[in-house]
């Protein structure tokens, strides 16, 4: 008789979409900032998040199986080391990822079959210019958005600072810098650097408003414009975390060129991106990487790359590339101006 362990293996991978939505309600229901301060019974839960009592014990059950958080005595509920990441005021935490990965990627990757076959983007099978016209249709998709991958670049800054010196930049662009959140904790910590964030009017707001709480506001602003236009000069050293990922190649050469146009003749470029392993395995952080890889395909259209591929759209786009420093799951790629 052949072990059923393949095959139950097999069902628990084919099942684990129902791992994303146990963990997209309790960041929806606020579950972990509930259980912030210490454990609560189910009464209490159903009562501050007005669900049905029958059904979030339910849900709380699930909850547990995957390490959310664990029953305690009878009907007392305790928030794990795990679950407390889901808590949006932890200072490492993805309830905004999970909010992203339930409400837009789950119903993105559901047409994956259809870029898989096409080799289109979702955006482009709509004839939409690209994800991010295609998210505005959807206004509160921009916030879950943008709240999202601040959530994933404030786990990733620390790793970032350890792994280079910016001591040496006087004035930082980040090009789709986003919310500000990259290069706010470069400027905290680098108190001679200015910063610039320039991305789309968008986030504006947001950024501003980062700065203005991170008390740096007299010397890190916003610019908006349009990265395939034109970037503003007056930066000694260009930052892009998680943007040329996005693209293709041709679409990453315009905007790199415009970034070199951008910069001085010893300028210097900081790409902050995962680098796709030559011949991927099993690990978790390999398979994050094709993962993220196949999220580009279906979303704004770009891939995840080698250190090669990058060394080669780098130099193809006016740069040399310089050296290369790990940080976590991430890479600081640095280039000079050729
Ligand atoms: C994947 S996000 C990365 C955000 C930020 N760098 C981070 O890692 O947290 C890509 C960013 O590119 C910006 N973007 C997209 N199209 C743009 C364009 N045409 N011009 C300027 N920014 C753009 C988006 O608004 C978004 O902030």
């Amino acid at each position: 008789m052949p072990s059923t362990k393949p095959i139950l293996k097999l069902l628990d991978l084919i099942q684990s979409h129902r791992v994303t939505a146990v963990i997209y309600l309790a960041a929806k229901l606020g579950i972990a900032e509930l259980l912030r301060d210490g454990p609560q019974t189910l009464d209490e839960l159903a009562k501050a998040t007005g669900a049905d009592k029958d059904a979030l014990g339910r849900l709380l059950t699930a909850l547990s199986t995957v390490g959310i958080c664990s029953l305690v005595g009878e009907d007392r509920y305790l928030l794990t080391e795990l679950g407390a990441g889901l808590d949006g005021n932890a200072q490492h935490s993805f309830k905004h990822w999970a909010i992203f990965e339930g409400e837009m990627l789950c119903k993105s990757w559901n047409g994956m079959l259809e870029s898989i076959t096409s080799g289109k983007t979702a955006a482009e099978i709509q004839n939409v210019a690209n994800s991010f016209d295609l998210m505005s249709r959807v206004p509160e998709n921009i916030s879950i958005f943008n709240a999202a991958m601040t959530d994933m670049t404030r786990l990733v800054t620390p790793d970032v600072l350890r792994a280079y010196d910016f001591g040496g930049i006087s004035h930082l662009m980040d090009v789709g810098g986003g919310s500000g959140e990259l290069i706010g904790a470069v400027a905290k910590k680098h108190p001679n650097i200015r910063g610039t964030v320039f991305d789309l009017p968008r986030c504006a707001e947001v950024a501003n408003h980062h700065f203005d709480r991170l008390g740096i506001s007299d010397r890190a602003g916003f610019r908006a414009g349009d990265f395939f236009q034109s970037i503003p000069s007056g930066a000694d050293a260009i930052i892009l975390k998680s943007v040329i990922h996005d693209w293709n190649d041709e679409r990453s050469s315009i905007i790199l060129r415009n970034c070199r146009q951008a910069l001085p003749k010893d300028g210097t470029l900081l790409l902050v991106e995962r680098l796709m392993p030559a011949s991927p395995g099993v690990s978790d952080e390999d398979r994050a990487h094709v993962m993220s890889d196949l999220n580009m395909l279906r979303g704004p259209g770009g891939r995840e790359r080698t250190e090669k591929q990058y060394h080669r759209l780098l130099t193809e786009s006016g740069f040399r590339p310089t050296s290369l420093h790990p940080a976590g799951r991430f890479n600081v790629i640095e280039s000079r101006v050729r």
